[in-house]
Order: C-alpha cells, then structure tokens, then sequence
C-alpha cells in the first residue's frame, strides 16, 4: 500500500487583477446570470465563453418543475459554444452568480457534470481551457486548466486500449 498525493494549482486574486479582456468576460458572465430561469432555486448563475475566433457565447441556468429536466450556466454555454462554433477551441470560461435568497460570498463552484463537460472539450481540443470562477465581492478563483478542478478525470483515452 502506497499513499500518493497530488498537486492542484489555482490563482486567487481580485477581479481588478485581471487582464481587460478577462474582466469583460466576468462581466459577460454578470449580465448572462440575469437571463437566468431559477424559480425554483433563486441561484442565478451565468457562464461566459471565449473562444479562440474571438466570439463569446454566453448561457445561464435553466430550471423546470421536474428539477433534473433543468441545466447549470455552464453546459448551455459550452452546448451551445459547440453547436455553433464546433471547430473553434475554447480559450476560457468565466462564470458568476448571483443569490435571490442570500449573499453569496463565495466563487461559484461549479457541479460534478459541468466540471465533466469542460473536461471532454479540454480532451478534444488538447489545449488547456482557463476557468475564471467569481464571486459578488469580485475575488477570482482561476484554474489555468480543467483538469485542475478534476483530477482522476475519465477521458478518452481511458476507453481504450493502449
Ligand atoms: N447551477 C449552475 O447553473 N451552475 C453551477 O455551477 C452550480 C449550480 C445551477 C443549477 C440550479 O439551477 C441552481 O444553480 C441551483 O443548484
């Protein structure tokens, strides 16, 4: 029996640390998360894409009354950023939220299954893709990478032989 540890990287920093382009991004992300449909969670959360042509596709969660039925910012950006632009790799993606029932002090975390889906287009595109996770008081957590909020991530390669 071995014990093995592994090392994740993230930069903390305040949003005004940001290059301009990465703190558009964040505020794409703010006005996404006001198209939010949260009836029933009252947690308003957008996620902004850019891409590496320069386009930003944005999204915000959608809720149902059958609650799995629903989907996190994340995916509808990234779906989305994939059905329209299937061929351009995915620079970064910055994500916020918002509270109707409390004050959020934290970043954004974002869930198991969306973490899952940046992971498959970080494989595809075999580049890092950034993730830029904010909070309402403006403190940053980036991971340079997806696999960064994933480790022991389940890839393509694991579905094959070597
Ligand atoms: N949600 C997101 O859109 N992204 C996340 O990263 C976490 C959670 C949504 C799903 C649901 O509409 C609400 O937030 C509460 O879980």
């Amino acid at each position: 029996m071995q014990e093995k540890k592994i090392e994740l990287s993230f930069i903390l920093a305040h949003l005004n640390e940001l290059s301009a382009q990465e703190q558009q991004l964040v505020a794409n992300a703010k006005s996404a998360f006001k198209t939010a449909y949260a009836p029933y969670s009252g947690f308003l959360v957008g996620a902004s894409v850019l891409l590496e042509n320069g386009e930003v596709i944005n999204g915000s969660n959608q809720e149902n009354i059958a609650y799995p039925s629903g989907l996190c910012a994340e995916r509808v950006a990234l779906f989305y950023a994939g059905a329209k632009f299937p061929d351009v790799k995915i620079n970064t993606v910055a994500i916020s939220v918002l509270s109707k029932n409390f004050e959020v002090k934290d970043v954004i975390s974002p869930c198991g299954a969306c973490r899952q889906v940046m992971a498959e287009y970080e494989d595809k595109q075999d580049k890092p893709i950034k993730v830029i996770l904010h909070s309402p008081t403006d403190e940053v957590l980036i991971a340079n990478r997806v696999e960064d909020l994933l480790p022991f991530i389940f890839k393509n390669s694991l579905l094959k032989q070597h």
